[in-house]
């Protein structure tokens, strides 16, 4: 069975990646808003039996959230038999719990939202933190795609004598299995934060970084204030300049800007979020995935 591509607005590029890796077709899609501000969409070939994938990143959630319902539905309307989403950056994975009285615990709403909707999801390394795995929100079967061997290749080609630094306790999932894949060291900072762009991170030790390049490697890059509070330790302690990998290059604002003059050597990473600064390329495995979900929620051959 062949299965079809449609490319959420914004994210084409995502889609004929996934065509090329799974030899799919790419359903065309006419989409416009009105002047109102509502969506419109009209889908441009029969989709009637097939397994239809829609690529569409979930960076700036809130602008695609509501169309890609629409979209999803008009697929099931049209007689599709299966929608499953791409999104290589998952939204919503952050607001895990409710940290003051009366906080939206947005993470399960949102997940209902997409369970409800898409019969299989693939993501890229989701922000799993109080929350272990997708099951525990997602009713529908999800595959993740880890992207640390392609950063520790990545590393283990362009960066010379490195050392991995993790700049939370989070991170330490990350650092650890790319510095095990990289055959490096690396270290995992102490991180507080007391607002959006108000950020905290402990000072490393300047033994472990001796004669070593360092590589913060974090997986969401928002505002950067994280990777610049480490860059600016890095930078005092008199180490190298570090490399800055992150697996979702989000940049808000002009958090790009930002840590470029922050006096960082280099900024990479995933291609989860299209951007100028992508240097690994996950399509080959987000789309053996894609291949994978469409098995397990009964499709392709
Ligand atoms: C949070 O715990 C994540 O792992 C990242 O450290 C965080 O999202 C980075 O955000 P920002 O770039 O805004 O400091």
């Amino acid at each position: 069975m062949t299965f079809g591509v449609v490319a959420y607005p914004g994210n084409e590029e995502a889609a004929a990646a996934l065509c090329g890796h799974l030899g799919a077709e790419l359903i065309a899609l006419e989409s416009r808003e009105f002047p109102d501000g509502e969506s419109y969409f009209r889908l441009l070939a029969p989709v009637v039996g097939q397994d239809v994938v829609i690529a569409c990143s979930l960076e700036r959630p809130n602008s695609k959230a509501l169309g890609l319902l629409f979209l999803a539905a008009t697929l099931r309307d049209l007689g599709a038999a299966r929608v499953i989403l791409a999104a290589p950056y998952l939204a919503y994975m952050r607001q895990d719990k409710a940290f003051l009285a009366g906080e939206c615990v947005s993470v399960r709403h949102f997940a209902r939202l997409l369970s409800s909707s898409f019969d299989g999801l693939v993501t890229v390394d989701p922000h799993l933190h109080r929350i272990h795995a997708l099951s525990e929100v997602y009713t529908i079967p999800t595959q993740v795609v880890r992207a640390a061997p392609a950063i520790a290749a990545w590393i283990a080609k362009e960066v010379t004598v490195p050392i991995v630094i993790g700049p939370d306790a989070e991170s330490e999932q990350w650092a650890s299995e790319i510095a095990a894949d990289a055959k490096c060291p690396f270290v995992v900072l102490q991180k507080r934060r007391f607002g959006d762009r108000d950020v905290e991170v402990s000072v490393p030790d300047p033994s472990r970084l001796r004669g070593r390049t360092p590589v913060l490697v974090d997986d969401i890059i928002s505002t950067a204030r994280t990777m610049i509070a480490a860059t600016e330790h890095l930078r005092q302690l008199g180490s190298a300049a570090p490399v800055c990998v992150g697996v979702h290059g989000i940049f808000a604002g002009r958090a790009y800007e930002d840590l470029k003059s922050a006096g960082v050597a280099r900024i990479a990473t995933c291609n989860t979020v299209m951007h100028p600064s992508n240097a690994m390329d996950l399509y080959p495995t987000i789309a053996e995935n894609v291949r994978q979900i469409a098995q397990i929620v009964g499709g392709i051959a």
